[in-house]
């Protein structure tokens, strides 16, 4: 058995679409250590749920799925990371708005939270991980050796997620990813269990003025102050 202690865990915490994603890969590769995906693990059970015609409101099922949820994070070097649920893959179909706001409701439930606690801990191996979530510095890593918090006014997260769908080719509302970024928001910091908020020991960066590249810099910098590069 590996000895979890001595495995190197950054955590990046924050809103939807406050760059986690793309700082924690960058990060990732950069260090050449692993990366965990959190919010992946509620939007697979969110789909997962639908898949198997649970509705998200049935928790002792919902909770059954999360525990017996047969995914594979597969490294495609061209591709990044491809997911497979249930032998089908899944990694375009997981983002589709409805799975992240089905993703935010079961993701509200203490039982499902507590199925996928494990799950997440298993991702620390060596050299190092860079876990993004919600709760990454506050419940599934607190002894983490370095957490960040990124956060980004609403309207600026609304912004970035329009601009990426309409670079794929998707329709999209601006007006109506705001309304759902805060949705989802409301339900991510009220939440009783794990709401999304920062570590008392957390670096926090507002990122609205921030381009990807000044982020990075900062986050890496903090992690050569710790002697973690
Ligand atoms: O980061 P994301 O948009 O893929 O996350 C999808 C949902 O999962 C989000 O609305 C909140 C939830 N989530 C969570 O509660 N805890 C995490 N560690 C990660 C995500």
């Amino acid at each position: 058995m590996p000895n979890k202690e001595l495995v190197p865990v950054i955590t990046v915490d924050g809103p939807s679409g406050s760059g986690k994603g793309t700082i924690c890969q960058r990060l990732a590769q950069q260090m050449e250590w692993h990366f965990l995906d959190s919010g992946a693990l509620y939007r697979l059970t969110a789909l997962a749920a639908h898949h198997h015609g649970i509705s998200t409101e049935d928790e002792e099922s919902i909770k059954v799925v999360a525990a017996h949820l047969d995914v594979q994070f597969l490294t495609d070097q061209s591709a990044g990371i491809k997911i497979v649920l249930e032998g089908e893959e899944v990694t375009d179909s997981i983002r589709a708005e409805k799975i992240g706001l089905d993703a935010s409701t079961v993701a509200a439930i203490p039982a499902v939270r507590e199925a996928l606690l494990q799950r997440q801990r298993d991702f620390a191996v060596e050299p190092g991980l860079i876990a993004d979530g919600r709760d990454m510095g506050t419940v599934v890593f607190p002894e983490a050796c370095l957490k960040v918090f990124l956060d980004a006014s609403a309207e600026e997260r609304a912004s970035r997620r329009y601009k990426q769908l309409i670079s794929k080719g998707v329709s999209a509302s601006l007006e109506d990813i705001l309304l759902d970024i805060k949705a989802r928001d409301e339900r991510d910091m009220n939440r009783t269990v794990s709401p999304l908020k920062p570590a008392p020991d957390a670096v926090i960066l507002d990122t609205t003025k921030m381009s990807i590249e000044e982020v990075l810099e900062v986050v890496l910098d903090e992690a050569k102050h710790k002697g973690l590069r």
